[in-house]
């Protein structure tokens, strides 16, 4: 059985995946426009990853003997300067959930929640790898923005994500 505390912590980390699908589907669609094709690929793929991470908060809470509770989304915003704009925001955005993630474990080593710990360790891992590829393509968009052949090869690149 999950504390309380926990249980509303579970709930709000839920809400916040789902949002972060969200601002990546909305992100996708103004690549989408752009047009970048490839861009709106990886970020409509990364929305589908952020909504099975919520999943996975869903399915824990109910097998760890808690109660879902799902709330209003948040509206994202939906438009941006340019690619180079959307994925500095997508790295600021995964160090905000790395931050979250980490108050998580915090609370459940102080509720001594040791079942909560070991599944929160998972997603310590994830978010190395959220991080990282962020600031990769963060800094190849830098590299290339001025340079329109260089970004459509970077759209080509992103556009091969499965
Ligand atoms: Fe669910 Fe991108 O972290």
């Amino acid at each position: 059985m999950l504390k309380k505390s926990i249980e509303d912590a579970l709930n709000k980390q839920l809400n916040a995946e789902l949002y972060s699908s969200y601002l990546y589907l909305s992100m996708s669609a103004y690549c989408e426009t752009v047009p970048l094709k490839g861009f709106a690929k990886w970020l409509r793929m990364q929305a589908e990853e952020e909504k099975a991470h919520g999943m996975k908060f869903f399915d824990y809470l109910i097998e760890a003997g808690g109660t879902v509770k799902l709330v209003k989304i948040d509206a994202p915003k939906t438009e941006w300067k340019s690619v180079g704009d959307v994925f500095n925001q997508v790295y600021e955005h995964e160090k905000k959930v790395t931050a979250l993630i980490n108050g998580l474990m915090d609370l459940a080593i102080k509720e001594k929640d040791y079942a909560t710990q070991n599944y929160l360790g998972w997603f310590v891992k994830e978010q190395v790898e959220e991080e990282a590829n962020a600031s990769e393509i963060q800094a190849q968009i830098k590299m290339m923005g001025d340079i329109v052949g260089h970004l459509f090869w970077l759209d080509h690149e992103l556009g091969k994500r499965k």
